[in-house]
């Protein structure tokens, strides 16, 4: 099959994992994913360690399902021990960071007094010296702000930590990956690569566009003991079509299509936008539904309206970014701890032409504009910024692309319409 041109079947599935773990925004973006790597990864591996059979128990109640537990067997618990030290030791300067946000966060809240800051940088913590600035909000709460830029440039934004998962699946649902590490199965290949690698884009390129094995195995480094697995996520001959029939809209008006969950394909025949990527895969499930297959060539803008997993879902991202023009993200607050910015997520991840913008701001597209709304409500109320909803206006109609968003203040929509 090497050197033959074959496609990648349509049920290969890819999970962008880090540090082994289901990968999301907040396991990219440098300060927040190594508090996640200090204070969630780490405690729930030990727990399972000391305790397995308390995952066990808990994982047979549906209402646990999507709790702090690992969903292994007593048996991996030699691999989790493994995999806790490995962490442990190579993401060493993550822990030292966390820790260092902890202590720092600590001298603001006991030594702040309303008086100017500046005497405490002199106490900040070696490891973020330089990657953040000090200031109060109106009411005199201290904290610091992170130069979030930077800090992609320190050793807490690695990505030896990343790669990919790839698996194939015959009926399109899961259980919950959030808290379970992946760890080697049969049929399971990891493949260590970052997540901007033009070798992922070859390889889902690959869903309609045949090419050499040989030639996306080089890309993507895959070694000799992985060749046979790797090879058996190909096809010469595919079952299904590589794109369907009608993937492209060609017709005279607005053509809507909906993806499930909140992902929805606008187009017209000059342009197509879709919001919130989460696609499917071609598999034979019982409901009918649209595919990757069904996405058109190109798609000029992804809109994405906040950073929850299921709204900003790489494994959906990293799929379609070959065929990706731009990407809108809302604006966010600037260095919170709390909110970090999607567009340096995404153009670290290897996205091209991030465009940010603010609520009421727009962008002009052919035959129509993309506005950014205020999203109300989500984040547990704190004071998360990088959230939008969007109005997509093409030829006279518009869509409102709303998410999570709550009704928190009828009024909002008064002012927005008048
Ligand atoms: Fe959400």
């Amino acid at each position: 099959m090497g050197r033959q041109p074959v496609c990648l079947r349509p049920n290969v599935v890819v999970e962008p994992l880090f540090n082994q773990w289901y990968a999301w925004t907040n396991l990219i973006a440098p300060a927040a994913s190594a508090m996640y790597v200090a204070n969630l990864h780490l405690k729930i591996m030990q727990s399972f360690i000391a305790s397995p059979q308390i995952h066990v128990s808990a994982l047979k109640n549906p209402a646990m399902l999507g709790g702090p537990f690992i969903n292994y067997g007593l048996e991996r618990v030699p691999d989790i021990k493994k995999l806790l030290e490995k962490t442990t030791s190579e993401q060493a300067h993550m822990l030292k960071f966390a820790e260092a946000v902890k202590t720092l966060d600590h001298t603001l809240l006991e030594e702040s007094e309303g008086l100017s800051l500046e005497r405490i940088y002199k106490k900040v913590p070696d490891v973020l010296k330089g990657f953040v600035e000090l200031g109060y909000d109106l009411n005199h709460n201290p904290s610091a702000r992170f130069i979030e830029g930077l800090l992609y440039r320190s050793p807490c934004y690695n990505t030896s930590s990343q790669s990919i998962g790839l698996s194939t699946v015959t009926r399109d649902d899961r259980s919950f990956v959030f808290s379970t590490p992946r760890l080697s199965r049969e049929g399971y290949l990891n493949l260590q690569v970052p997540f901007s690698s033009g070798g992922i884009d070859t390889l889902f390129e690959m869903r309609h566009t045949p090419r050499a094995i040989e030639e996306v195995a080089e890309a993507l480094q895959v070694g000799q003991n992985d060749y046979d697995l790797f090879s058996s996520f190909f096809t010469e001959s595919p079952t299904r079509p590589a794109a369907r029939e009608g993937s492209t809209y060609t017709g005279p008006d607005v053509r809507v299509r909906y993806y499930g969950h909140a992902c929805l394909l606008i187009e017209t025949e000059d342009t197509s936008i879709l919001c919130d990527p989460v696609i499917s895969y071609d598999t034979d499930f019982d409901i009918p539904h649209y595919a990757l297959a069904d996405l058109p060539e190109k798609i000029d803008y992804v809109v994405i309206t906040h950073n929850h997993q299921d709204h900003c879902m790489f494994e959906t991202l990293l799929q379609i970014r070959h065929k990706v023009n731009h990407v809108i993200v809302p604006k966010n607050n600037g260095g919170s701890l709390a909110d970090p910015s999607m567009k340096l997520v995404l153009q670290s991840v290897g996205f091209k032409n991030v465009i940010e913008i603010d609520e009421t701001e727009s962008v002009e597209v052919p035959g129509g504009s993309i506005t950014g709304l205020p999203f109300f409500g989500e984040h547990a109320d704190l004071h998360i910024r990088t959230k939008l909803a969007y109005a997509i206006n093409l030829k006279g109609n518009v869509a409102i692309c709303a998410a999570d968003s709550e009704n928190l203040e009828p009024k909002l929509y008064e002012r927005c319409t008048t």
